[in-house]
C-alpha cells in the first residue's frame, strides 16, 4: 500500500510523490526536471520562452537522464491587440530611467514575446508526446486541447478562483492546480482581471476541492514540508511548488535575483504588472516602489517588458535588479539551499512525517 493517503494524483501522473515541481519560464530548465523526476515527483518543462529547437533539446535531455514523465508547460493568453497609444504613456513613464542609463530613448522598442500556445506548438506535443500537458491562463481552442488530449497526455491548468476551477473542469482537465494568491510568478487568473477576486491557498484549496470531482493541485506558498502536509490535509491530493526550487542550483536565476531571494523578507513580496502586462508576484524593487506595483500604464500581456529591455540590458551586467522581475512566493523565507533532488525527497519524507503523527 501507498504511504500517501490519496493516490490520485499518483496514479493519473504516474509518479511516486505528490510533488509537482512547478514550470518556471526563464527559471527552470532539463537541469531541475531531470533532478525532480529522478526523486519521484513531476519535472516540468516551461516553453513560453523557448523556440522549436530549445523544445526538442530539452526534452532530448531529458529523456536521456530521467525514465519519469514530463510536463510541458504552455501559457494560453490572447495576444493583445496593437494599442500605440498605451505603449507611448509606457515609455513617456520610463523616460527619466533612460535618461538616467543613458539609453537612446528614440530607438525603436523591442519586442517582449511570450509565445501563447497555437498549432505550432500543438504540433511539438504530438511529436514529443509529453505524459503531462499543463497551461496557465486557461485552457488553449477546443480544437487544439482535442489534439492535445488525443496524444494521451494529460491536462492541467491553474485556477485562482473557484470559478475557474469549475471551468476547467467543465472544460477538459483532469486535474486542477488550485493557485491561492501566496504564488509567486504570474497569476493564473483567466475569468476576471481583478485582483481583488484572488484568495489565498488556505481558503482555495478547500473550497475547490469541495465545487469539482478532479484531483486538487495546491500551490501557492508552499516552502516546506509543513506546507505540503497542511495541502494534503486541505484535500489536496499533490502540491505543485515554485519558489522553493529556485533557492536549488538547479534555478536559472540571475545573481541579482538570487541575492533578493536570499535577503528579502516575507512581507517584501507584491503583485506588479510593470514587468509583463499582467499580474505576478515578485520582489520589490525600485521600479515597482517608483512606478507601481500596479499601473495602468503598463502595455498589456506580455508588451510591457519590451521597454524595460534596454534598461535591464544596462542594469543587469552592473549586478542591478531596478529594472528586472525578482518573482517569488510570499514562503520565501521557509525555504532552503538544498539541490532539486534532495529539495523534492526531504519534502517528501517529512511531509510523510507530520501526516502519520
Ligand atoms: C519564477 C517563477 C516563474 C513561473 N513561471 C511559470 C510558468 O512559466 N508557467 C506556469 O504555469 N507557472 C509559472 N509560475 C507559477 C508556478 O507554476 C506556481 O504556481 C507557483 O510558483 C506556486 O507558488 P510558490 O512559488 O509559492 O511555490 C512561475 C512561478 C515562479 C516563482
Amino acid at each position: 500500500m501507498s504511504a500517501w493517503p490519496d493516490r490520485r494524483i499518483l496514479d493519473l501522473l504516474g509518479v511516486e510523490l505528490p510533488i509537482l515541481q512547478a514550470p518556471m519560464a526563464g527559471a527552470s530548465g532539463s537541469a531541475m526536471a531531470i533532478a525532480v523526476g529522478n526523486a519521484g515527483g513531476l519535472g516540468a518543462l516551461p516553453c513560453a520562452m523557448l523556440g522549436e529547437e530549445q523544445v526538442r533539446a530539452e526534452i532530448e535531455t531529458f529523456r536521456k537522464a530521467c525514465h519519469g514523465p514530463l510536463n510541458l508547460n504552455f501559457f494560453c493568453h490572447r495576444p493583445p491587440p496593437p494599442d500605440p497609444e498605451r505603449e507611448r504613456r509606457w515609455k513617456q513613464a520610463l523616460q527619466p530611467y533612460y535618461h538616467e542609463l543613458g539609453v537612446d530613448f528614440g530607438a525603436p522598442t523591442p519586442i517582449s514575446d511570450r509565445a501563447p500556445f497555437d498549432e505550432r506548438s500543438c504540433r511539438w506535443v504530438e511529436t514529443l508526446r509529453p505524459e503531462v500537458v499543463s497551461f496557465h491562463f486557461g485552457l488553449p481552442q477546443a480544437q487544439l486541447l482535442q489534439r492535445v488530449k488525443a496524444t494521451g497526455a494529460k491536462v492541467l491548468s491553474s485556477a485562482t478562483t473557484v470559478e475557474e476551477a469549475i471551468w476547467l473542469q467543465a472544460h477538459g482537465c483532469d486535474a486542477v492546480i488550485a493557485m491561492g494568491y501566496e504564488a509567486g510568478g504570474h497569476r493564473g487568473m483567466f475569468l476576471t482581471e481583478d485582483i481583488t477576486t484572488q484568495i489565498g491557498t488556505f481558503a482555495l484549496v478547500p473550497q475547490i476541492v469541495d465545487a469539482v470531482t478532479i484531483p486538487v493541485i495546491a500551490a501557492g506558498g508552499i516552502g516546506d514540508h509543513r506546507g505540503l502536509a497542511a495541502a494534503l490535509t486541505l484535500g489536496a491530493s499533490a502540491a505543485q511548488i515554485g519558489t522553493a526550487y529556485l533557492f536549488t542550483p538547479e534555478a536559472k536565476v540571475s545573481p541579482a535575483h538570487r541575492q533578493a531571494l536570499d535577503t528579502a523578507s516575507a512581507s517584501d513580496t507584491a503583485l506588479t504588472n510593470l514587468f509583463t502586462g499582467r499580474p505576478a508576484r515578485g520582489i520589490n524593487n525600485r521600479i515597482m516602489r517608483e512606478l507601481g506595483p500596479m499601473s495602468d500604464f503598463a502595455p498589456r500581456f506580455p508588451l510591457a517588458g519590451g521597454a524595460l529591455m534596454p534598461l535591464r540590458a544596462i542594469s543587469e551586467p552592473q549586478r542591478s535588479a531596478d529594472f528586472s522581475n525578482l518573482w517569488s512566493g510570499q514562503g520565501l523565507r521557509l525555504c532552503r539551499h538544498l539541490s532539486a533532488g534532495e529539495l523534492t525527497r526531504q519534502l517528501a519524507e517529512r511531509a510523510l512525517g507530520v501526516i502519520r503523527r
